[in-house]
């Protein structure tokens, strides 16, 4: 077992880079709330205004557009309830979200507390076999509900199965029958190019913590002409959409990694394509009854995401499995949620037509910028171990 633990999971977490703990280091020495009008205030306020400027030239928004907030799941709930409750104050008569069946719990627990809560009606949009949203599908559902539709979400990579979505092609149509597209792209920054400049979409969630930037700070990418209701009541920061002092810090701490996952972009990929391909194979070498999730062809990173890696063994639980290797020293996660400590299978599987007992004995594997051939080594060399007990563990909680 090697000293230092394996770490496979930065699709959860990453670590934060050396120079954004320094950036946010400096900038929490400096006193001043960004909304005060005396000198330290204005300085303060010239770093969140500075830091936006450089998001935005980075993203290809316009820095107005870039709303600061908490992460990835504030982002997501500001873009889906918002823009719901608009529809619903106004009284548009759009009552029906449009959203992919794979979505982050972010995304689909605000769907469905609309639902249960309030009177939304909801269209699903189901995924073919390797986790894509077919433009065909979006295509019929706006044909069926299109006059009546508040919004559009599908996410632009799921975080599970790293399928990425075709998002322009799935923005043209909302656009064509007006209405608005919601992206969550916290997983695809750094990984894959983000052209949204290009693609049209009007909404976009996005968090720092996946890209070496700080936790809890985030942001949407909000289009001028988008109007969600705000769900924070203050102070009006944020174009009045998201009310509550500014972390000065966090959002210079998030500029710079945001520079670093854009501009570092392809290399990062062809890197992470290396090693990520070179963990599956390996695992398939070793178990070839292990399946892989989401579309997987060697060398390509536009259709699946290049740091993400999604197996299911057969004839074991998840659960056991990520014990198991964590007890070796590899972490690594299933990819889906416990609900009140009962592991669940992954609602991304399902909807993709896995068999729930297949569903079962996933585990995901996602590579950042420090990991290395050692790390997917590491994994290879405990995954036989893991496995044979895993399965054994199975048959006798089964009584076989
Ligand atoms: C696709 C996706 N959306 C949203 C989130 C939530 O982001 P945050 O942790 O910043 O709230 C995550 C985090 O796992 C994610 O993977």
């Amino acid at each position: 077992m090697p000293d230092a633990p394996t770490y496979l999971d930065h699709a959860a977490t990453t670590a934060v880079l050396p120079e954004v703990i320094e950036t946010v280091t400096e900038h929490m020495r400096q006193l001043g709330n960004p909304s005060s009008l005396h000198g330290a205030g204005r300085d303060a306020r010239r770093v969140v205004e500075e830091s936006r400027e450089s998001i935005a030239s980075d993203l290809g928004v316009r820095p107005s557009e870039v709303i600061f907030t908490s992460g990835g799941t504030e982002s997501d709930n500001m873009a889906v309830k918002g823009t719901w409750f608009h529809n619903y104050e106004n009284e548009t008569g759009r009552n029906v979200l449009v959203v992919s069946a794979i979505e982050h719990h972010a995304v689909l627990d605000a769907v469905e507390h609309l639902v249960l809560e309030h009177d939304a009606e909801v269209a699903w949009l189901e995924p073919d076999s390797a986790g894509r949203i077919r433009p065909e599908t979006l295509q019929k559902a706006l044909d069926e509900h299109g006059d009546r539709a508040a919004l559009v979400s599908v996410m632009w990579a799921n975080n599970e199965v790293g399928t990425v979505q075709p998002v322009e092609e799935l923005a043209g149509l909302a656009r064509e029958h007006g209405v608005p597209f919601h992206t969550d792209a916290v997983q695809a920054l750094g990984q894959v190019p983000l052209p949204l400049g290009e693609v049209g979409a009007d909404l976009v969630a996005l968090t720092g913590h996946k890209i070496g930037g700080p936790m809890g700070v985030g942001l949407l990418v909000a289009g001028r002409d988008q109007t969600p209701v705000p769900l924070t009541h203050g102070g009006g920061q944020e174009r009045q959409l998201r009310s509550g002092t500014l972390d000065t810090p966090a959002i210079a701490g998030l500029a710079v990694a945001v520079r670093r996952a854009v501009s570092e972009q392809e290399l990062h990929a062809k890197t992470m394509i290396q090693l990520r391909d070179r963990l599956i194979q390996g695992a398939l070498d070793l178990d070839p009854t292990i399946q892989v999730s989401g579309p997987w062809e060697p060398g390509d990173g536009i259709l699946r995401l290049p740091a993400n890696a999604h197996l299911r063994v057969p004839g074991c639980d998840g659960d056991s499995l990520l014990y198991l290797l964590d007890a070796a020293g590899v972490q690594c996660s299933t990819g889906s949620a416990c609900q009140a400590g009962v592991p669940q299978p992954s609602h991304v599987l399902l909807a993709m037509g896995v068999e729930e007992d297949a569903a079962r004995g996933s585990l995901r594997l996602t590579l950042g910028r420090t990991s290395t051939d050692a790390d997917v080594d590491a994994f290879l060399a405990a995954l036989p171990g893991a496995v044979d007990r895993a399965r054994r563990a199975r048959g006798v909680s089964r009584g076989a």
